[in-house]
């Protein structure tokens, strides 16, 4: 089994790596003086089983290139299933038409990694259950639930209502509230896709001193997060706790939310967050073993 990695991640790819007795496979990848992405696989690969990993982080359409022209490279060295291991999806919160004209841009991106060719998708926690359909080749999703679920039941105060963020969200808030056994209450939430506002409307339930788990899949700009608790906190919850699966924490994500009602963030780190974004109220989580254990059954 060949494991290669792309930029984005290689923390954790080399925990993986490592977790497998493996080391990382050899290839080279670097630009051209005009920002020109370039792959060179220095391994012998024909007839073998190869994987890579990426994460579609910062910057989104950098990390892409690199992922299919790895794919590419190694279909044309006639590697045998090629799987991509895409901890974090990027794209995928576009998976439909917001606004008439707009790209349904998940669809073209499945097209890409199929075309470069991979011939199976390894995710963590998709955005939605819609990302699938636009892939013909298999997509197996992973769940950080129960990672989530063993952080939780650590801390002394741990009888909860978790809060599905919006509509979208209601099937993964459901599933995590079944595997925790906590009642749910949804949020109505209203985003201004203009200048990406969210507003946030409503709840079905008296959360008035309770502690309250919010779970979330991608927390971006942290406007979701922070309007959530703002509204949370105005509503008499005693504790907030912000469960974002994959943080991209953009621009001044950070500190907003580190200054936030918020008591804690936890998240996993299928994206790398350097120092810089990270901040105390921030707890990262490894998807390393549920990675490894995955690798290990299909290598
Ligand atoms: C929305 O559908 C997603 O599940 C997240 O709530 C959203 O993408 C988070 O983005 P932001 O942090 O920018 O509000």
């Amino acid at each position: 089994m060949h494991l290669f990695a792309g930029n984005s991640n290689l923390p954790l790819s080399l925990r993986i790596a490592g977790k497998l007795g493996i080391k990382l496979s050899k290839v080279e990848i670097n630009r051209f003086s005009d920002g020109e992405c370039r792959v060179w696989i220095r391994e012998e690969v024909k007839g073998e089983k190869t994987f890579v990993i990426q994460s579609l982080s910062f910057p989104p359409d950098q990390y892409l290139m690199e992922l299919c022209l790895l794919g590419s490279a190694l279909k044309r060295l006639e590697a045998k299933n090629i799987t991509a291991i895409i901890p974090w999806l990027g794209y995928s919160k576009q998976d439909r038409e917001f606004r008439k004209g707009e790209a349904v841009s998940i669809e073209l991106v499945a097209k890409l990694l199929e075309t470069a060719g991979f011939e199976k998708i390894i995710a963590v926690e998709l955005h939605s259950q819609t990302v699938k359909e636009y892939f013909k080749i298999p997509i197996i999703e992973l769940s950080a639930k129960e990672l989530v679920k063993k952080i939780i039941l650590q801390k002394k105060e741990n009888d909860f209502i978790v809060i599905s963020p919006d509509l979208g969200g209601k099937g993964r808030s459901c599933e995590f509230a079944r595997i925790m056994q906590w009642p749910i209450a949804y949020l109505n939430k209203k985003r201004d896709y203009s200048d990406g506002k969210v507003i946030i409307l409503d709840i079905d339930r008296e959360i008035k001193g309770r502690e309250v788990i919010i779970y979330d899949d991608i927390i971006n700009t942290g406007a979701t997060a922070v309007e959530t608790a703002n509204f949370l906190q105005k509503k008499g919850a005693k504790r907030i706790i912000f469960i974002g699966v994959h943080s991209v924490l953009s621009g001044n994500a950070g500190i907003l939310l580190q200054n936030s009602f918020i008591d804690e963030v936890i998240t996993t780190d299928t994206i790398d967050l350097s120092k810089e974004k990270q901040f105390s109220k921030l707890k990262i989580i490894s998807v390393d073993d549920l990675l490894t254990e995955k690798l290990r059954n299909l290598s």
